[in-house]
């Protein structure tokens, strides 16, 4: 896959639309060796015009001699004669104008010949899945939803990676609501194609929404139960192939449906909130993940509401539940109002102390694996193609 060095989040964003799904954004060089040492069989590197020329070339040529199979594209605002000149000295491979959709796609796509042409056929799907991530907390009103919504599109990244989020409250789901989506289909109505169901039916039953595919839950309670645990695992075998990210709402509760969701589960993030009943109930759900062998060693646990003065401490609760807090969302109007308003607060307010930390959130889910690696995408074919010109557009407004 193409790997982009762009620090600027808009430029990122907006480069994304260029290039193929799944494209890795890293920071800066440092970040760059680090990825080109896990993943051996990125074909194209671009360097994006927030890096300075100098630096740039400076990547470029180091690049050139220590992955010669790679392209190297520098992106500028202004792809100038003497830009190029600078860059051809050093061996870059093609230069482009970061404005120039059309360019850059055709030099991806040269470099993917090279590459191809000295080292094999890529392949359209390099066989890696797309990541499970279960929010899941054994109480109602703790913030699972809010949590599961706000990572979902935070791990879309502006669109450069695709996004899905399931509902299973399967009774209660709101998702969907959460978004002020109307669903105009539900899970509930895979239950009939259970049997031949696969992604080209599935795709039919997902509602967009920004850069966030929605599996929605049913829209009565009762069908819950025809809901089966082999279907959920099915829909998440089927969505783990097409999307980089699969997350997962739950019901408050380890019904079967859940259960079954855990074995499909990479991460689980456990929401927990500084009550005594909620931080008991966390612990009996530690308990039970331990006793069935469910997510070891890939459980995360995020504190929601976690300045509230009410006797008990993050540090107390930690000690309970003998497991680190690896994010802390403070209580805010701001989130109950994103809610209210039917806008996730990473996308309505993304300087929100709480949008930062599900940010941060989604960057360690994004770029760490269970042990430790890097996960990339396994992506296909978008649901929806990205509105190409118009984010470019919308960039420089
Ligand atoms: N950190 C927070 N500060 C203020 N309100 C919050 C916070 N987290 C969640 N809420 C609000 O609490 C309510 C319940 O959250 P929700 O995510 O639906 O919980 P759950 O899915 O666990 O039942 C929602 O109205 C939501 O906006
Ligand atoms: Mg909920």
């Amino acid at each position: 896959m193409p790997v982009l060095v762009e620090p600027d989040a808009g430029w990122a964003t907006a480069l994304a639309v260029a290039l193929p799904l799944g494209t890795q954004v890293v920071e800066d060089s440092d970040q760059l060796a680090k990825w080109l040492v896990d993943n051996d069989r990125e074909y194209v590197v671009l360097i994006g015009p927030s890096t300075d020329l100098a630096t740039a070339l400076a990547v470029g040529a180091a690049l050139r001699s220590t992955h010669p199979a790679l392209g190297v594209v520098l992106l500028r605002e202004q792809a100038t004669a003497d830009v190029f000149q600078a860059a051809m000295q050093v061996g870059v491979t093609a230069v482009a104008s970061a404005h120039d959709q059309d360019s850059i796609a055709a030099a991806v796509d040269r470099s993917r010949q090279t590459w191809e042409a000295i080292r094999g056929p890529i392949g359209e799907q390099d066989g890696r899945e797309g990541k499970v991530i279960t929010v899941f907390s054994p109480k109602g009103g703790v913030g699972k939803t809010t949590v599961a919504v706000n990572l979902a599109v935070a791990l879309s990244s502006g669109g450069a990676y695709r996004s899905c989020i399931v509902d299973l409250d399967l009774a209660f789901g709101d998702v969907a609501i959460t978004l002020q989506v109307i669903p105009d289909h539900t899970i509930s109505e895979a239950i009939e194609a259970e049997e031949h169901l696969d992604f080209s039916l599935l795709e039919t039953l997902l509602t967009v929404h920004e850069n966030c595919s929605i599996l929605a839950a049913p829209t009565h309670p009762e069908a819950k139960d025809r809901v089966s645990p082999a279907l959920v695992r099915r829909v998440l075998r089927i969505l783990r192939e097409q999307f980089d990210y699969v997350v997962v709402d739950t019901s408050p509760a380890f019904d079967d449906q859940v259960l079954h969701a855990f074995d499909e589960t990479d991460d689980c993030i456990l929401v927990a909130t500084l009550d005594v009943p909620t931080v008991k109930n966390v612990k009996v759900a530690i308990e039970t993940l331990d006793a069935l062998n469910l997510v070891e060693g890939r459980r995360h646990l995020l504190l929601n509401r976690a300045d509230d003065e009410v006797g008990l401490s993050p540090q107390v609760v930690e000690g309970l539940l003998k497991m680190k807090v690896t994010t802390a969302l403070p209580s805010a109007l701001a989130v109950a109002n994103a809610t209210n308003h039917g806008r996730p607060i990473v996308l309505s307010r993304p300087d929100h102390p709480v949008s930062k930390a599900l940010v941060r959130l989604a960057q360690d889910l994004r770029t760490t694996n269970t042990d430790g690696s890097p996960i990339r995408s396994a992506h296909a074919r978008p649901v929806e193609p990205a509105p190409k010109r118009r984010v470019f557009g919308r960039r420089r407004k």
